[in-house]
């Protein structure tokens, strides 16, 4: 119990301090890429057609889990959705603030882990993207479904996705996981991050893997070396369906890519899971 209780630590502590580390150059980064802002605008347009299309109820009450920097939670509240959002590192949780202030939107912010959620029956939607595969274990993953379950009411639905373990195209997971290792540069006026992913362990039993990360930061403020390392486990569409089902949801849909149409593409990049409380 113990040992399980001091993996679950680490795997927290390993991914907080990634997080707190770029919450800042990647907020600046978001600040000054167009291209950023246009793929938030269209999984913005995805998420408003989940609404509409996969509720038996109006969306009005949204809660974003992992919320990061807010680009979705202060997104969705700017379209006049009624946003909640939680992140469990506090810089992150900052850094939408700030956001939030500085683009005059009102949204209810603060810290929290995404499997210790207290709510019930308070929202119509909840969206939880690229976090289930985060999670230290797969008993975390079952009890957060299982709670956002709780904090929707009757007819509001879950909105999530992962990263699909069988796409073999190029990316940071199927870098990472297939080839061990995976650069990437992001960059805008005065920034840029420069990552270097390398896979260090992998665990064939639980289907996960610690990978190392070095971002290299070139910023107004300096130059900035970062270490991390983070757990992520390669959930495939069947694991997902499986929990989501577990944790009592129905309806259950999966698209690729945030391509607004039926799916089509077992080997997508990003599969997008929509799921509704009855
Ligand atoms: C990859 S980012 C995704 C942020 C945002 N949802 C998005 O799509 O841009 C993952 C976020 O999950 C947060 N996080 C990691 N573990 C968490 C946990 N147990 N509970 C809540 N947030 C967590 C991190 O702080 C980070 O902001």
């Amino acid at each position: 119990m113990d040992r399980l209780e001091n993996a679950r630590k680490s795997v927290l502590k390993a991914s907080r301090s990634y997080y707190a580390h770029l919450a800042y150059y990647e907020d600046l980064l978001a600040q000054r890429d167009r291209t950023a802002a246009k793929t938030t605008e269209r999984e913005l347009e995805f998420l408003e057609f989940a609404f509409r299309t996969h509720a038996t109820r109006g969306i009005k009450d949204v809660l974003d889990v992992a919320c990061g920097n807010g680009p979705h939670v202060i997104g969705l509240a700017h379209r006049g959705y009624k946003c909640t959002g939680q992140d469990y590192t506090p810089e992150r949780v900052e850094m939408a603030k700030a956001r939030a202030k500085r683009e005059c939107v009102s949204v209810k912010l603060s810290q929290g882990d995404a499997t210790r959620l207290e709510y019930q029956n308070e929202f119509d939607a909840v969206i939880a993207l690229k976090i289930i595969f985060l999670l230290p274990s797969d008993d975390d993953v079952v009890r957060s479904l299982r709670q956002i379950h709780r904090a929707l009411r009757s007819g509001g639905i879950l909105v999530c996705n992962i990263y699909n373990p069988l796409y073999v195209g190029k990316g940071w997971f199927s870098g990472v996981i297939q080839k061990g290792l995976y650069v990437e540069e992001s960059r805008a006026r005065g920034i840029r991050i420069t990552t270097i992913n390398q896979l260090q362990d992998f665990d064939t039993i639980k289907g996960a893997a610690w990978e190392k990360e070095t971002s290299i930061i070139e910023a107004p403020d300096g130059i900035h070396v970062f270490r991390d390392r983070e757990r992520v486990r390669l959930f495939t569409y069947w694991d997902m369906l499986h929990y989501l089902q577990v944790a009592g949801f129905k309806e259950i849909k999966c698209y690729s890519d945030w391509k607004i149409k039926p799916p089509k593409n077992p080997k997508a990049k990003t599969l997008i899971f929509t799921s509704r409380k009855d």
